[in-house]
């Protein structure tokens, strides 16, 4: 019992990563309103630390609330508290399993205050479909993340094959109907589209947290990352509003004026070498 409060509803779940994935998730408060905008319209940090972290989060339909997400490391659980806003002074209680490499079980309670008797289950159910889509939406990225991590490691591990300097794409008009086109090249993956008349090519990889460029919209010559919503300008990988980071090198492509082959080719394209 949680004194003044009412236990509404429990929502449990295994999922397929390492405690380590699931923590990390847990601190990264920046992801909310893009990961999940279904569920979040904004959000405003205060303060974060090994504690945990305090943010401002705004809601679809103008709400704002204060939530305060504080890890307890012992336990080993998180709360969540909405400290101001609607639904002031409910808790969240996550506790965390971690069971080896693939297997993280979590259990979810949610407890609110001044709960009438009879608006419990609705109000529980509430919270486990919101709960199952929010899980939902971290394990993507997580076992996302995971796989990514996993791939880098092993190609850092693996001497590196002798790439082929040159990779054909086709002719120009058979591959415009099929852009954007995604590729591996080098090992690594890209995406190739039409940009002011030329054809670019640029990572599918996210630098930031290793997210997926790979299906983002390219608007006026630059992607958002669907996880945190940091923008790269395709043409010379930088982060739009100035935070020093960099999409890694694409190949070029080129095409051949004579016979209108498309190459990617391994030499960096000047615009991305300052
Ligand atoms: S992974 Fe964080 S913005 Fe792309
Ligand atoms: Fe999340």
């Amino acid at each position: 019992m949680r004194e003044g409060l009412t236990r509404v509803g429990v929502y449990e779940r295994s999922l397929p990563v390492s405690g380590e994935r699931v923590w990390e998730n847990v601190h990264d408060w920046e992801h909310l309103p893009w990961l999940h905008a279904g569920s979040f319209a904004a959000i405003d940090l205060v303060d974060s630390g090994d504690w945990g972290w305090r943010a401002h989060i705004g809601l679809h339909g103008g709400g704002r609330i204060l939530l305060e997400l504080v890890i307890e490391d012992d336990a080993p659980r998180y709360v969540s508290r909405t400290v101001e806003g609607p639904g002031a002074g409910s808790e969240i209680w996550t506790d965390v399993d971690a069971r080896g490499d693939d297997e993280t079980a979590v259990r979810v309670e949610f407890w609110l205050p001044g709960v009438a008797a009879e608006a419990a289950d609705a109000l529980g159910a509430m919270y486990v479909k919101l709960y199952t889509q929010l899980w939902d939406e971290d394990e993507s990225m997580m076992t996302d993340r995971a796989r990514e991590l996993s791939a880098k490691r092993s190609a850092s591990e693996t001497p590196r094959a002798s790439a082929p300097a040159t990779v054909s794409l086709g002719r120009l008009s058979d591959l415009r109907p099929q852009l954007p086109l995604s590729v591996r090249f080098g090992g690594r993956g890209f995406r190739v589209v039409e940009h002011d008349g030329r054809l670019v090519a640029y990572s599918a990889v996210c630098p930031h947290l290793l997210g997926p460029l790979g299906d983002a919209p390219v608007e006026e010559g630059r992607v958002v990352c669907p996880w945190h919503g940091y923008t790269f300008d395709i043409e010379t990988g930088r982060e739009c509003s100035g935070r020093r980071l960099k999409l890694p090198p694409p190949p070029r492509v080129l095409v051949d004026p004579e016979n209108e082959q498309v190459y990617l080719d391994a030499k960096l394209d000047a615009k991305f070498g300052g």
